[in-house]
């Protein structure tokens, strides 16, 4: 038997009355032998499989690896499901149920007899739910992502998960492809087990895993089909158990240092708007002060040197054998904090200081780089006084400071009912404006804000313009979008009060989105606005509308900032 100190475990299979007994009778019939319950680190594996989230649908078996390791480093494994969120299916968006997954994540972590966790996710939201939830429990935590796709195939060409969807649609909208070519592409695509493999927000996310210290070296890269994720669990699994006896909790790791560290990674990978809102709600949960600014001030100055789609060329199978994130951190040694923690006891430092770089096309040096500056800009103005943000990387830079005409859509479905009608008052020049989309209004805060171009206008060949919006867009989407305005519109903010007609100014090197009409204009139409009642009146939408706050805060629920640790004084009968 490994070592006798007291584990959190031992407060349900230690004891000798009769909890003891009903404690370990129940799990006794799953075959389990006595040395189960002798004292030794119990780990729970926390899994969000399902076949409803194609991303994560391969987690059962990686669970079976995660097992191998736990046993060998002499702990016991219990995996038990929570609510997983698919990207593709959950309507009306999964963003809508991030933070209930992360409540039952929580819940299910404390409440439950285990010392250690780790946590497989990897398909959006997978990633943020579980570890804002393990945040708020703070046991030692590792998170395994599952690993992205294999790059799409379609036609001799490469081609990236969402942000083919958006290349063509767009096609065929302007009668690029015909509908059989259209359909043709849907299993080129998607061609293996694995999340999107595209730079989009799993990819994001499972870089800002790696970046934060909660993952092994190449969590973020390695395919899922590929051997190496499966020995990646495996010794995960092996880990998790000696962080449970040098007691490494979460919040040992997510340091004030380890968000910097990412935030500098997000730039530098040109990662997903999304990371932003999750980020900021994961370090609301730990008390660690993070905001808005602190991504502009951090990533603005930090170059590209990573080539995937939607900012790029290449993708996540590419990124891996080109040498991974370790790779990147090792270029970005002077922006990061090279002495933080990570699960696997060494520094980011240590993990990445010989990584080599196989492939300078696909990830490059910093003097070399593929933009000079890449982080997500964040801009203020009276159409966002508590700030939007833009990711340059994927914008045109022509439109990076523009001039247009408002043209407004209310809500998702007046876009949809008007955008291809020939009589739409609208050209390239115009910038189109959408409300009602944000964490309250929607309420979920969908991934719409890459609202496609008009007909009419796509049939030019132009393929951007200028879109503002409260909602978030995909992180495999691309283009001159403002996002996340706060406050949003369902609450009364400036974007609530856009006409048809007004003048938009955006100026991104200078920060300001700008809405140009006068103040005593503005307040007589804040004195004519009303809000939307969007008829819930109950359930879980009605308590997300009540409680969840603004863009710019992490969209988390204010009931669940911060965290109650890990201890349950009381017993279940
Ligand atoms: Fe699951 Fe993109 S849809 S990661």
């Amino acid at each position: 038997m490994p070592e006798q100190k007291k584990l959190r475990s031992h407060d349900w299979f230690g004891k000798t009355d009769k909890m003891g007994f009903i404690y370990r009778s129940w799990m006794r019939n799953q075959g389990l032998p006595d040395h189960a319950f002798d004292g030794r680190p119990i780990i729970g594996i926390c899994n969000t499989w399902s076949e409803f989230t194609p991303c994560n649908a391969h987690f059962r078996e990686l669970a079976e690896y995660v097992k191998r390791g736990v046993y060998e480093a002499g702990g016991f494994p219990f995996e038990f499901p929570i609510m997983s969120l698919g990207e593709t299916l959950l309507k009306p968006t999964a963003m809508l149920f991030r933070n209930l997954a992360s409540m039952d994540a929580e819940e299910s972590i404390r409440g439950n007899p285990m010392d250690g966790v780790i946590l497989l996710c990897g398909c959006d939201k997978t990633t943020p739910s579980t570890m804002m939830g393990a945040a708020s429990v703070d046991l030692p935590t590792l998170v395994i992502s599952g690993g992205p796709m294999l790059n799409g195939k379609y036609r001799g060409e490469e081609i990236g998960s969402g942000t083919a969807v958006w290349q063509l649609s767009e096609n065929l909208r302007a009668g690029k492809i015909t509908q059989e070519e259209f359909f043709y592409a849907e299993s080129c695509q998607s061609r293996s087990r694995g999340h999107c493999m595209t730079m989009g927000t799993a990819s994001t996310m499972a870089c800002m895993v790696e970046s934060l210290g909660m993952g092994m070296p190449q969590n973020a890269a390695i395919p899922a089909v590929d051997s190496r994720r499966r020995t990646l669990s495996h010794m995960a699994g092996r880990r998790i158990v000696e962080m449970v006896h040098e007691d490494l909790k979460m919040s040992k790791v997510l340091t004030r240092e380890a968000f910097e560290n990412a935030i500098v990674t997000n730039a530098a990978i040109g990662g997903s708007t999304n990371a932003i809102i999750h980020l900021l709600a994961i370090a609301g949960r730990l008390g660690v002060e993070l905001n808005l600014d602190d991504f502009d001030r951090l990533g603005h100055n930090i170059p590209l040197l990573v080539n995937l789609m939607p900012s790029g060329k290449f993708l996540m199978e590419d990124f891996y054998y080109a040498g991974g994130l370790p790779a990147v951190l090792k270029e970005l040694k002077e922006h990061l904090h090279w002495d933080a923690m990570t699960v696997n006891g060494k520094t980011i430092g240590e993990n990445s200081e010989a990584a080599p770089c196989y492939n300078e096309e696909v990830i490059t040096s910093t003097d070399k780089a593929f933009k000079e500056r890449s982080g997500i800009a964040v801009i203020k103005g009276n159409l966002a006084e508590n700030g939007a943000v833009i990711k340059p990387s994927a914008a045109t830079p022509a439109l990076m400071k523009h001039r247009g005409r408002a043209v407004v859509f209310e809500t998702i479905e007046d876009y949809h009912a008007r955008i291809d009608d020939p009589e739409l008052d609208i050209d390239e020049t115009c910038v189109m404006v959408l409300k009602q989309v944000g964490p309250k209004g929607y309420p979920g805060m969908p991934e719409v804000g890459n609202l496609g171009l008009p007909k009419k206008v796509l049939e030019k060949g132009i393929e951007d313009m200028v879109r503002i919006s409260d909602g978030r867009m995909s992180g495999t989407a691309y283009g001159t979008v403002v996002l996340h305005v706060s406050p949003e519109s369902a609450v009364g903010g400036t974007l609530a009060l856009v006409q048809d007609g007004d003048i938009i100014e955006l100026d991104v090197e200078a920060r300001k989105l700008h809405l140009d009409v006068s103040d005593e204009e503005l307040d007589e139409r804040r004195k004519q606005w009303e809000a939307t009642n969007l008829g819930y009146g109950r359930g879980y939408a009605q308590l997300y509308i009540d409680h969840v706050q603004q863009a710019d805060l992490g969209a988390d629920f204010d009931f669940l900032r911060g965290g109650s640790g890990s201890e349950v004084p009381r017993d279940s009968h």
